[in-house]
């Protein structure tokens, strides 16, 4: 296993904020796996589901994981996008890669902090509450399965997550 310490959980949970932080902190490289993609591709996510598809996309994300594997420059703080643990060879990959750590919110926080956005493809519905709450129940087994610790970020300031993390890994 590589050291690095890579951040799962929901959209909207504050991964790459807290991701980005961490490795300020850490003075580490941080990789976003959304924004790789996005580099890669020279689009946008919405893009990508729109005009290729959501397969597109999650063969993408394992790519990336792959990509991280086969790199020698680590440690890195990396953080993934909310769907890339369902998949169950990204949940070995992951934890080939290093800590990973699953940041809990419930589905009111993430409600909160995504209605408006438009960023996101999958929660572009006529109730994206209600989506929230499904995606929820039907990834909550994935994330647990990929995970080494949870971390539960309601009501807590990014300094105090980021200090909850680098305290886990000592
Ligand atoms: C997704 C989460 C998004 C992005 C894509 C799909 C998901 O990333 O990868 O829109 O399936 O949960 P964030 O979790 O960074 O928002």
């Amino acid at each position: 296993m590589k050291n690095n310490i890579i951040l799962i959980g929901y959209m909207g949970c504050g991964k790459s904020t807290i991701g980005y932080k961490m490795a300020e902190k850490l003075a580490v490289p941080f990789l976003d796996t959304d924004q790789w993609i996005e580099e890669k591709e020279k689009t946008t996510i919405s893009e990508i589901f729109a005009t290729k598809g959501e397969n597109y996309f999650r063969d993408l994300e394992t790519e990336c994981l792959k990509e991280l594997l086969a790199d020698g420059q680590f440690p890195k703080i990396i953080s993934v996008g909310g769907g890339l643990p369902v998949r169950e060879e990204n949940q070995k990959l992951l934890k080939q890669l290093g800590q990973v750590i699953y940041l809990k919110a419930t589905p009111d926080t993430i409600y909160e902090r995504l209605k408006g956005d438009t960023t996101r493809p999958l929660l572009q519905t006529e109730n994206p509450r209600q989506r929230i709450r499904e995606m929820i129940s039907s990834r909550e087994e994935k994330y647990g399965a990929a995970a080494h610790k949870v971390i539960y970020v309601d009501g807590k300031s990014v300094e105090e997550i980021v200090r909850e993390i680098v305290d886990v890994g000592r």
